[in-house]
C-alpha cells in the first residue's frame, strides 16, 4: 500500500485476532516509530512489546494493583483487570521517558513525541495489513502501572497499541469536510 493511501485510509480496529505481528512486522513498525519527529532528538520513547505470556504477567500485576485499591473486589473486575492484554496478540505499550529539565523540549513535547511515534506505527500496522487500536485508560496514569513496566512516575504511558489480524468488519469512515476545519485568520 502506498503511503498516501494508509494516512488516508487508516482506521482503527478493536477487534483483533492472532498471530500478531511476526518478527518482520514489528521490526517495520518499530522503524517506522523510530521517523517520529523528536524535538532536541531526544528519543523520548519506550515501547514494551506484550505478546505470548508477557500479556498474562502484566495482567496478573494489574489485578495485584486492583487489589490493593479494591481487597474485596469481585470477580468480574478481577478478570477485567487479568484481561486487560489479551484483547489482541499483541499489545505495544508506548511510553515516555521524560527528561523533566530539557532546556529546550518539555514533557509535554516529549509525550506528544512519543505520541507520533505511536501514529506512524499505527499508519504502518495499516499499510502491512495489521489491525491496530489505541487505547489508554485509567491504569495508564496509575504509577503503580508504571513501575510494573519498569518506568518511573514521571514517565507517561501514552498508549496501550493493542496489534493483530483484523477480525469483523472494518469500518468505513465518510470522507470529512475539510473546510470543517480550517479557519481564516481572524
Ligand atoms: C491518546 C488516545 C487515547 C485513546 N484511548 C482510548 C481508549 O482508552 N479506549 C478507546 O476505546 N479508544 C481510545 N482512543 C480512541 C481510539 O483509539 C480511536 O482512535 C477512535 O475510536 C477513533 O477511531 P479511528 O482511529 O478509526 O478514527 C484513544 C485515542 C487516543 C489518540
Amino acid at each position: 500500500m502506498d503511503a498516501l493511501t494508509a494516512l488516508h485510509k487508516r482506521v482503527s480496529v478493536p477487534r483483533l485476532g492472532a498471530p500478531g505481528p511476526d518478527a518482520e512486522q514489528l521490526e517495520a513498525l518499530l522503524r517506522a516509530a523510530m521517523r517520529a519527529p523528536d524535538h532536541g532528538l531526544l528519543r523520548p520513547w519506550r515501547f514494551v512489546v506484550l505478546d505470548g505470556e508477557r500479556r498474562e504477567r502484566f495482567g496478573e500485576r494489574l489485578e495485584a494493583i486492583l487489589l490493593e485499591d479494591q481487597p474485596d473486589a469481585d470477580d468480574a473486575a478481577r478478570e477485567k483487570a487479568r484481561a486487560h492484554s489479551l484483547r489482541a496478540p499483541m499489545v505495544i505499550v508506548a511510553v515516555a521517558e521524560i527528561e523533566p529539565d530539557h532546556p529546550k523540549a518539555p514533557p509535554v513535547e516529549q509525550i506528544m513525541a512519543t505520541a507520533c511515534a505511536v501514529e506512524n506505527m499505527m499508519v504502518t500496522a495499516h499499510a502491512l495489513g495489521l489491525g491496530a487500536m489505541w487505547r489508554t485508560g485509567g491504569w495508564a496514569r496509575d504509577n503503580r502501572v508504571k513501575h510494573a513496566l519498569g518506568f518511573a512516575a514521571k514517565d507517561e504511558i501514552v498508549s496501550f497499541l493493542y496489534l493483530g489480524q483484523p477480525a469483523g468488519n472494518i469500518k468505513s469512515v465518510p470522507e470529512p469536510v475539510l473546510t470543517d476545519y480550517l479557519r481564516e485568520l481572524p
